[in-house]
């Protein structure tokens, strides 16, 4: 369930002493023209509007945007402008597009003039939490350090948890808290991971919960939405699918979703599974002569089909240095 909660600030009719959000460059004068600035926030939403699926956060992002942009106008009217507390929570598997949507995000507000940089820090617990005292101190405010201006995403974020009142994860937890104070107006915090994981620790960490107003499910993709990611990113490459690699890719992608492993990658799968196809691809036209452009272009049913095992040998997944069986043929 989507979360926006937006906190009004209490300024006086010139506007609030603290406002999110600083003039645009081209208001600072670095010759910057508004037509840019547009360009860029366009062809932001332009990205972002071609991600498959996530009507969720696409809503949410429109929010923010039309928010950010109101509030500017009121600024310049002279009327109080409100702060809005941007740290998130995603919660969702892997490969679901989490870390593309925060690198968005982070692009957005910077051409909006919420972030300085907008670039994306993305750390895990073993970048935040030391091994003795002190050392946990240091390493998230170093994170920190590096992430102001833009986003610190924190992934397996409950991993903080983890261990304890004696654990330094509780350490690193507070140093960003602190951290979230102290650069409000120019960092955004988003804590990812797992649905069930951050459901538990937010509920255990119920402090915690109120400093991240926006909470975002990241479902897995259908096949239909992963058939769609699939042509999006072969189409980016010029590369197409004949109608029996549709077929088959479609196949192998049921029974992913069926039998594989409930973690498998997600849309990320459907990155290996194609790079994969590209590279057998390569392999089926590099002995051929005569090649169009038909052929350059063109992903097959083969290119998506396991190889035979070498003669005499057993199948197993370490015989096939393409990676591990999960994406080849249902032939068995
Ligand atoms: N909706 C989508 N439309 C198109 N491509 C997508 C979509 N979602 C994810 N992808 C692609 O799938 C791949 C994995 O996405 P991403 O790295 O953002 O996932 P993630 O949720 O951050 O995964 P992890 O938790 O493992 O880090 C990327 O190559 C991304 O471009
Ligand atoms: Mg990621």
């Amino acid at each position: 369930m989507r979360k926006l909660q937006v906190k009004f600030g209490t300024g006086n009719a010139k506007g609030s002493s603290r406002s999110l959000i600083r003039p645009l460059q081209r208001e600072r004068g670095s010759g910057d023209n508004e037509f840019n600035n547009r360009r860029r926030v366009e062809a932001v939403m332009a990205e972002l509007d071609k991600m498959v699926g996530l009507e969720n956060v696409k809503g949410l992002i429109k929010e923010l945007k039309a928010f950010i942009e109101i509030q500017r106008r009121r600024q310049l009217e002279g009327l109080v402008s409100s702060t809005n507390t941007l740290h998130m929570i995603f919660k969702g598997n892997p490969g679901t597009g989490k870390s593309t949507v925060a690198r968005l995000m982070g692009r957005l507000f910077k051409e909006m003039g919420v972030l300085t940089q907008g670039h994306l820090i993305e750390v895990e617990r073993a970048d935040l939490v030391g091994e003795y005292i002190g050392h946990t101190a240091h390493k998230a405010r170093e994170q920190l350090k590096k992430a102001l201006g833009g986003i610190l995403f924190i992934d397996e974020a409950y991993s903080l948890a983890r261990g304890g009142e004696k654990d330094f994860g509780r350490e690193a937890i507070d140093v960003l808290v602190k951290g979230m104070e102290d650069y409000r107006d120019n960092l955004i915090l988003i804590l990812a991971g797992y649905k069930e994981e951050m459901d538990y620790f937010l509920e255990t960490n119920p402090g915690l919960r109120s400093r991240f107003p926006i909470q975002l499910d990241f479902p897995d993709y259908s096949i239909t939405e992963l058939m769609a990611i699939a042509r999006l990113m072969l189409a980016e490459k010029q590369y197409i699918l004949t109608p029996g690699a549709a077929e088959e890719l479609e196949k192998i992608l049921r029974r992913e979703i069926l039998f594989g492993h409930r973690y498998n990658g997600n849309a990320r799968m459907v990155r290996n599974i194609i790079e994969r196809a590209m590279r057998r691809q390569a392999l089926r036209l590099v002995k051929k002569k005569n090649l169009t452009r038909q052929d350059l272009i063109s992903i097959e049913r083969e290119d998506l089909l396991r190889p035979d095992p070498p003669a005499g040998k057993k199948e197993n997944e370490n015989d096939f240095p393409g990676g591990p069986p999960i994406c080849y043929n249902n032939s068995q």
